[in-house]
């Protein structure tokens, strides 16, 4: 399969400046800077490359939404990845830096921006770190900074930590973690495009999404819509955990089978029938055996009853108790939940104490119509997508493992009795 993200990991070195130069790197600079602006954001948009951060929204058209003659404009870079199950945008950051440097200097130049932060989840100190080394070897070799490679281009760039929330990798509450203020989500519109950082016009992508960027410009956008499918194109990082033989973050072309991809990380743990999985991480609804065949794309995961989402897949076998597994991911949004609407705040913690009634024995058929109601009064009822996310475990597994909750029914009222 063709490798745009994960080329060259194995070559030692890849995070030094020198080594990725070897290799090709930095080598979309000087095709981008013979391009104008707007051709090089062209190509963006006519490869179909859609934003890998959850939404999949279409990455060169969110750029050209961009608030015309509105200056300074900022770009963001989102690299919080909270998503229970997302690991992927950690191993590029980790793994290949100079890769993200170079995608963020291109679609800067593309976008006419010149300052850039990249906001990392705060337990990514040491990534930080990393990224401050290939930042600076960048400046120094002049790809940052003041006239980047007599282009006339100036580009500067700072890395940002967060608190630790989940919460702040929502585009609008980062940009105002970013800026010092509370995390919590801004009411929308006026979108970043417009009214970002500063009120300044903000594009804000994620770290795998930047990452593809200098492929596109150094193969063409052509050659990006050869591969994966005709409204998902390219290949896509999917971080795959659970109950596989062997964990990782594998590449596939768009469109490759869900039991393709299990196949490529060993199969199924101690050669165990698959019960369930969640295809996007946490925040999609599950699906059980019946789809295991589903081509991994946007749109066939959808008409599935489920989303892509953050490209993280979470199998789970047969031994699975779907009722804890389902409770494990209340008990996150629970705590992730930033407080600032009624029905998540208060509606992620119900959703949490009544999964628990269930596991201990104390629930009844009456406990699932009490989810079911508080679920209703959650999704599409709150200031942004958290209270969906925490929705859509719950209402999946009571629609596909209405048996495993009549179990505990069953228990508690042998107990009763
Ligand atoms: C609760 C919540 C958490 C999110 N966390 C992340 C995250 O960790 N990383 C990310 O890139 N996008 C995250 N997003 C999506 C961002 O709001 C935004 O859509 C994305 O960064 C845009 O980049 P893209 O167009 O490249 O996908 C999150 C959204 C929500 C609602
Ligand atoms: S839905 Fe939840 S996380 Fe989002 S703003 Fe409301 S309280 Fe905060």
């Amino acid at each position: 399969m063709t490798q745009i993200l994960l080329k060259n990991f194995e070559v030692e070195g890849l995070t030094t400046l020198k080594v990725y130069e070897k290799l090709g790197g930095y080598k979309s600079l000087k095709k981008a800077f013979s391009m104008k602006p707007e051709e090089v954001l062209n190509e963006v948009k006519n490869s179909g490359l859609r934003g890998r951060g959850g939404a999949g929204f279409p990455t060169g058209l969110k750029w050209s939404f961009l608030a015309k003659d509105s200056f300074p404009r900022y770009f963001a870079c989102n690299a919080d990845e909270s998503e229970p199950g997302t690991c992927k945008d950690r191993i590029l950051l980790e793994k290949n830096p100079h890769l993200l440097i170079e995608g963020l200097i291109v679609s800067s130049y593309a976008c006419l921006i010149e300052t850039g932060y990249i906001y990392f989840r705060g337990e990514f100190q040491d990534v930080a770190d990393l990224m401050d080394e290939a930042i600076a070897e960048a400046y120094k070799k002049g790809y940052l900074g003041k006239n980047i490679l007599g282009s006339g281009f100036n580009f500067d760039l700072y890395t940002h930590l967060g608190a630790g929330a989940y919460i702040c990798g929502e585009e609008s509450a980062l940009l105002n973690s970013l800026t010092g203020m509370r995390g919590e989500p801004r009411s929308k519109p006026p979108f970043p495009a417009v009214q970002g950082l500063y009120d300044k016009p903000t594009v804000i992508n994620n770290v795998e999404t930047v990452c593809v960027v200098p492929w596109i410009v150094n193969e063409g956008s052509e050659a990006y819509k050869k591969l994966g499918t005709e409204k998902s194109t390219g290949t896509k990082l999917v971080s795959v955990s659970g109950h596989v033989n062997k964990p990782a973050n594998v590449e596939i072309e768009m469109g490759t089978p869900v039991s393709k991809i299990i196949e490529m990380c060993g199969g199924m743990r101690n050669g165990n029938k698959l019960k369930a999985f969640i295809p996007g991480g946490s925040s999609v609804p599950m699906l059980g055996i019946e789809h295991i065949d589903v081509a991994y794309d946007y749109e066939s995961l959808k008409e599935a009853g489920s989303m892509l989402g953050s490209g993280a897949l979470i199998v789970m076998d047969e031994t699975t108790n779907i009722v804890e597994a389902t409770m494990r991911l209340a008990y996150f949004y629970m705590h992730e939940s930033c407080g600032k609407c009624t029905p998540c705040r208060e509606g992620t913690r119900w959703l949490y104490q009544m999964l628990g009634e269930v596991l201990n024995r104390r629930g009844s058929p009456e406990t699932i119509k009490t989810l079911q109601d508080a679920c209703d009064n959650m999704a599409m009822k709150t200031f942004c997508p958290l209270a969906d996310a925490a929705v859509a475990p719950v209402v999946s597994s009571i629609d596909l493992f209405p048996e495993d909750y009549k179990s505990f029914f069953a228990e508690a009222a042998a107990t009763a009795g």
